[in-house]
């Protein structure tokens, strides 16, 4: 949470800062601000509410001057306004901070600044880097951030710039994200790549305790104590098109029709053709690890959590090994049961989520073996784990997440049938049957987003509703999870996801003309379970939207509206029932002419615990 952005070189840096800002606010949005360095003196502009603020307020001109910083916030210590939005100053206004993360003894060392006769003019926890950098600055700004930096505790990504050393920026990194872009006499730094995608595609990843010093020529990097550090300049592969709306109304509406082809990319040497075995190129643990694995922990928070849900499924029904499950927030408070038998699998779209990454520690450190599912290459989920699968989504912008999810799902259903390849826990024909199917969901995908009328329809009669309830069994409760999660986190109605089983224990309760109940109803196992189900809400004058296979000739006698379905095998049926939950949400959000992209109180990242 929160997006912090720099740039030093000879092209005037508010326009970068604010286009950088731009691609970082799905990272927050309670206030922005950016401070440019001018004519020896650091100039700042700040504005609470979304970035339009103080782009309104740059109207009337903008800050000259070759070497800023800027800031998109996710208020944590002090609510959104003016005083609280970043950057920050120390009491002569000479030095300037930035920061993403939590200082967490920024209390104790705000008393003793207080004393030593600072003064605050904000109730960030922030301010105290500058104050303490502006304790420690004697020339030398550089080792200032460095002693500085020595006494905080918690989180930070930071960047610090100071009038009396106007050729550099200092940033640091410990437990957030930060990424410097390399370019022809100027460099970039952010929070996340696409701040500066359309200028340089030639990153460094900061890791954590480390120092960055950015100057117009170069960038060079050490330790805390001062050594300096080699690091690797890797290419991205996206591209800056890629973070744009593309005509598109919303990145949301962009990114749900972005799956077919993420899911085909996602596939795509790993499944190379209906007939082939599935290949994990990438994946260092081998067959012998994989036969010697005797239980699975999965990890992750908000949608990618669901997706772990679908893998439990899928894995304990083809591989037969015991598949845990954690919110990634929970698990290191409950001494989980980890070995070296033990895969942890580590699910995350922005491989930066602080809660998931704490986890991933804490398996790692019980000596269970590592696989991350993540979108993003370079990330602190990537780096940390030795055996990294890819969601080829592209980047995800909206805050609501929908193709990182089915590609999640992508993989997780890779995962499964490799295991079951290698460990031979079903026969090759049904092998080679699973991967047909799989193979032929991309084209599916497409099929349900051609035209999804009963969508629009559904959309358009509950719209105003007072609540929805999501219903779903077997690997479908996941879908029931999820689709709850979608229409809360754009539409702010209330909304729960359960266990259609479940549901006579106390949802339907809920059950009145002014609660819509979606059910997640492709025919399986427990299709019939779903529609005594589906008629115990009927009997309760409750409106029924099932989301149910194109061959499904009964269900229209039960439910008051079916959005259909291509049929598919039920493990990998969430992929497609994703999908028109996606969209409901989305025309739901829409008509009652909500922001979609940028949900209040959410952020994309979450890099707080
Ligand atoms: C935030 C986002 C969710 C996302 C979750 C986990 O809450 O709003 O959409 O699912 O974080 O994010 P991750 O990047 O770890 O998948």
């Amino acid at each position: 949470m929160c997006g912090i952005v720099g740039y030093i070189g000879t092209r005037k840096a508010c326009p970068i800062l604010i286009e950088g800002l731009k691609r970082l606010e799905y990272r927050g949005y309670d206030s922005a601000g950016i401070a440019v360095l001018n004519d020896g003196r650091i100039d700042i502009h700040k504005a609470t509410g979304k970035l339009m603020a103080l782009e309104a307020m740059l109207e009337s001109g903008m800050p000259e001057g070759f070497i800023g910083l800027g800031h998109t916030r996710w208020a944590t210590h002090g609510r959104p306004s003016d005083e609280n939005a970043h950057p920050h100053s120390d009491c002569t206004g000479r030095i300037t901070v930035v920061h993403n993360g939590i200082i967490e003894n920024y209390l104790a060392l705000k008393e003793e600044l207080v004393a030593a006769g600072h003064e605050f003019t904000s109730e960030t926890d922030t301010e105290v880097v500058a104050h303490l950098v502006e304790e420690s600055y004697k020339g030398d700004l550089v080792a200032a951030v460095r002693s500085a930096i020595k006494r905080l505790e918690g989180s930070y990504a930071l960047a610090v710039m100071a009038q009396d050393d106007p050729e550099r920026i200092v940033a640091a990194r410990r437990h957030s994200p930060l990424v410097v872009g390399v370019g022809e006499g100027e460099n970039f730094l952010a929070s996340d790549v696409p701040a500066f995608l359309q200028y340089t595609k030639r990153v460094h990843f900061v890791e954590d305790n480390m120092i960055a010093v950015l100057e117009r020529g170069e960038v060079k990097f050490s330790s805390l104590d001062g050594k300096p550090i080699e690091r690797e300049v890797y290419e991205v592969t996206w591209d800056a098109a890629m973070a744009e709306r593309g005509g598109y109304e919303h990145f949301m509406l962009k990114e749900i029709n972005e799956q077919p082809q993420a899911l085909r990319e996602t596939m795509r040497e790993r499944l190379s053709s209906q007939v082939s075995k599935v290949d994990l190129p990438g994946l260092t643990l081998t067959s012998d690890d994989l036969r010697g694995i005797d239980k699975i922990t999965m990890i992750a928070c908000g949608t990618a959590y669901h997706a772990a849900m679908v893998g439990k499924y899928a894995i304990e029904s083809l591989v037969r090994i015991p598949v845990e499950l954690d919110v990634a927030s929970e698990l290191r408070y409950r001494d989980p049961i980890i070995d070296d038998k033990t895969l942890g699998i580590i699910i995350s779209q922005s491989g930066e989520t602080a809660d998931t990454l704490a986890g991933l520690r804490e398996v790692r450190g019980k000596g269970a073996k590592l696989l991350a599912i993540t979108n993003v290459v370079g990330s602190s989920v990537a780096r940390e784990c030795e055996n990294v699968l890819y969601t080829f989504a592209g980047p995800e912008i909206a805050v609501a997440s929908t193709k990182a999810y089915t590609t999640q799902l992508m993989v997780i259903h890779l995962i499964a049938l490799y295991l079951a390849q290698v460990r031979g826990s079903i026969s090759e024909e049904q092998a080679k049957q699973m991967r047909k199917i799989l193979w032929t969901i991309p084209q599916q995908a497409d099929v349900i987003l051609g035209d999804h009328p009963e969508v629009l329809a559904c959309a358009e009669k509950y719209y105003n509703h007072n609540g929805f309830l999501y219903m779903g069994r077997g690997p479908n409760l996941a879908s029931a999870l999820e689709g709850a999660l979608k229409i809360k986190e754009i539409s702010y109605i209330h909304a729960e996801g359960y266990a259609a089983g479940e549901m006579k224990h106390g949802p339907i309760a809920m059950i009145d003309p002014s609660v819509a109940t979606v059910a997640v109803a492709p025919q399986g196992k427990t299709y019939d379970k779903i529609i005594s189900n589906i008629l115990e809400v009927k009997a309760r004058q409750g409106d029924v939207i099932a989301i149910a296979y194109e061959h499904d000739d009964q269900i229209q006698k039960y439910a008051d509206h079916v959005i259909r379905i291509p049929a598919t095998h039920e493990l990998m049926s969430p992929i497609l029932a994703a999908i028109p939950l996606q969209l409901l949400a989305y025309y739901v959000a829409k008509n009652r002419g909500l922001e979609i992209d940028q949900p209040r109180n959410l952020a994309k990242s979450v890099t707080v615990e």
